[in-house]
């Protein structure tokens, strides 16, 4: 189905029967289907009913007034040496504040560099950000100097579909990230180690999302130095689909609830992801202390090639020297892992680290094989479905 969508999203003009096809492919899908799963209305499956970005997307579509907004227009060059930021920002301004439905290009064949740079909403009617060409993160560690952990942030945006095509690449140009990344202490570590730890580098985000509803995220491939996609607190209604992660820390829900505070993450929807080499495969990162839920979460179609830890859900996250016990935990609910395949670098493939007091629930794992590893699971209620290994002792 996917492939069939996939083939006839080239035909634009034929995009009521690509509704259809979606609308069938989410339809037959029976998505958070086990039995104990508590299918909330905010999850992705209710997406086709009224208010949902896939009829959004077709029906904006077979509107004739649809207007493109290319960065080429505002003076973006694209040769990969000229800081293209500037141009990016003049240009997602107009697309953001263009009244009717407005597609944000990047053309193809073409290298964009780019300092940090955010894309935020609210828009007007952003349709599209569509990147045909590549997205190249400034090496340079001065560009960073404000927002030291991410690099492309897309915010309060609603409705928004960033489709990369079947060219567009976002590279995160992880490895100089690693030589410049000001987390470590440079005057400890060789040149020589970092490079060849490219696995575990900086810190700066492929494409972060927060606050933000209604998103898909299709045929991209993301190469950066810390998670590929980071999906944060306020997220609703992600779909991603067809993406290719390497080198990077993968796909990450969170970091949830730190400070105490209460985070709600609802309807994540990964189907068809291929990690190379990434220190996580799928993550979701809770702070001890916080509130709220990350729930109605779906893994799917995930291929991982030499992950460290390619599942994992750790409530008790950590990323300070010493992270005092408390009681309170963001609920993790409903979650399938399902058709998940490839090999970890770790002894433990799957880890589910959860809240002794909030423990995880409802978690699915269907068809998963991951060899080199073992499965290690605290306060976590799983459910296996199909052939599963390895399995939660
Ligand atoms: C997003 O889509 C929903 C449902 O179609 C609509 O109600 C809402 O106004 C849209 N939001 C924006 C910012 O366009
Ligand atoms: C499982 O996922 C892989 C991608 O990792 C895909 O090629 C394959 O078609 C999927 N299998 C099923 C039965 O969906
Ligand atoms: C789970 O997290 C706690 C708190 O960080 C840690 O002490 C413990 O070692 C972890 N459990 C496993 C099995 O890794």
């Amino acid at each position: 189905m996917t492939r069939c969508c996939g083939f006839l999203a080239i035909f634009l003009c034929v995009l009521l029967m690509l509704s259809w096809c979606e609308a069938l492919s989410s339809n037959t899908d029976d998505g958070y289907g086990h039995e104990d799963g508590s299918f909330e209305s905010d999850s992705l499956l209710k997406l086709n009913n009224d208010d949902d970005v896939l009829t959004l997307i077709s029906s904006d579509r077979s509107t004739s007034e649809a207007s493109t907004v290319s960065v080429s227009d505002f003076g973006a060059k694209g040769d990969g040496k000229i800081d293209d930021t500037q141009a990016f920002k003049k240009a997602w301004k107009k697309a953001c504040s263009t009244n009717g439905v407005t597609d944000f290009l990047v053309p193809k064949g073409k290298t964009y560099l780019l300092k940090t740079t955010q894309f935020t909403g609210p828009c007007k009617s952003l349709r599209t950000f569509q990147i045909l060409g590549t997205l190249s993160a400034s090496t340079k560690r001065s560009d960073y100097s404000k927002d030291k952990n991410h690099w492309l942030i897309v915010e309060d945006v609603n409705n928004l579909s960033i489709d990369g095509g079947s060219a567009g690449i976002i590279d995160g140009n992880g490895k100089i990230w690693w030589q410049n990344s000001c987390k470590t202490d440079r005057s400890k570590v060789s040149i020589v180690k970092m490079r060849s730890r490219t696995g575990d580098s900086p810190n700066t985000d492929g494409i972060h999302i927060t606050n933000t509803q209604n998103i898909r995220i299709s045929n991209s491939d993301i190469g950066t130095g810390d998670d590929c996609i980071s999906i944060e607190d306020g997220s609703q209604n992600v779909q991603i689909s067809d993406l290719t992660c390497g080198p990077g820390h993968g796909i990450s829900i969170g970091s949830l609830g730190d400070d105490n505070s209460k985070a709600y993450v609802s309807g994540i929807n990964v189907d068809g992801a291929k990690l190379s080499k990434t220190d996580n495969g799928v993550r979701i990162k809770t702070y001890q202390g916080g509130s709220g839920t990350a729930k109605n979460i779906k893994f799917q179609n995930i291929r991982m090639e030499n992950v460290k830890n390619p599942i994992i859900i750790d409530q008790n996250y950590c990323d300070k020297d010493r992270c005092e016990q408390q009681e309170s935990a963001v609920q993790v609910n409903n979650v399938v892992y399902r058709n998940i395949s490839g090999t970890s670098t770790t002894d433990v493939a799957i880890m589910f680290n959860c809240s002794e007091k909030y423990p995880c629930q409802s978690i699915v794992l269907e068809n998963v094989d991951i060899k080199g590893g073992t499965a290690s699971c605290k306060n976590v209620n799983v459910k296996d479905q199909g052939t599963v290994s390895p399995q939660c002792p």
